[in-house]
């Protein structure tokens, strides 16, 4: 029997149990909520910037694995970068960190990126 193609990887499951930089930011500069309409799952992302760069980073909510997961993975690339590099990081950056998820859920791996993009627009 063939197997299942798998949606996440261990590595994506790990982050979605264990998520890193789950939490508030006591004094952010950029707060950015975004929700996927489809299932109403959540994800606030909250940046602090030093100068141009992005020097702390928590995201909060509540969603899939995917989600989570790739919300997880997302602030562990962008802390550190700057404005301008963070801006340049595409969907495509992040799937290929996430083992590259199917297609068709792409809409949840990008709903933490979404935010950071509509945070950085705001800079
Ligand atoms: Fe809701 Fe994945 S099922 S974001």
């Amino acid at each position: 029997m063939k197997d299942k193609p798998k949606i996440y990887n261990q590595d994506v499951l790990h982050h979605y149990q264990n998520p890193y930089n789950k939490g508030k930011l006591d004094d952010p500069d950029f707060s950015v909520t975004e929700e996927n309409p489809n299932c109403g799952d959540r994800i606030t992302l909250q940046l602090k910037l030093k100068g141009d760069e992005i020097s702390k980073v928590k995201f909060d909510g509540h969603g899939c694995v995917l989600s989570i997961g790739a919300a997880s993975i997302l602030t562990q690339m962008v802390r550190g970068l700057s404005v301008g590099e963070a801006s340049e990081l595409t969907l495509d950056d992040l799937v290929d960190n996430m083992g590259n998820p199917p297609k068709m859920r792409r809409n949840c791996v990008s709903l933490s990126l979404d935010a950071l993009k509509d945070a950085l627009s705001e800079w």
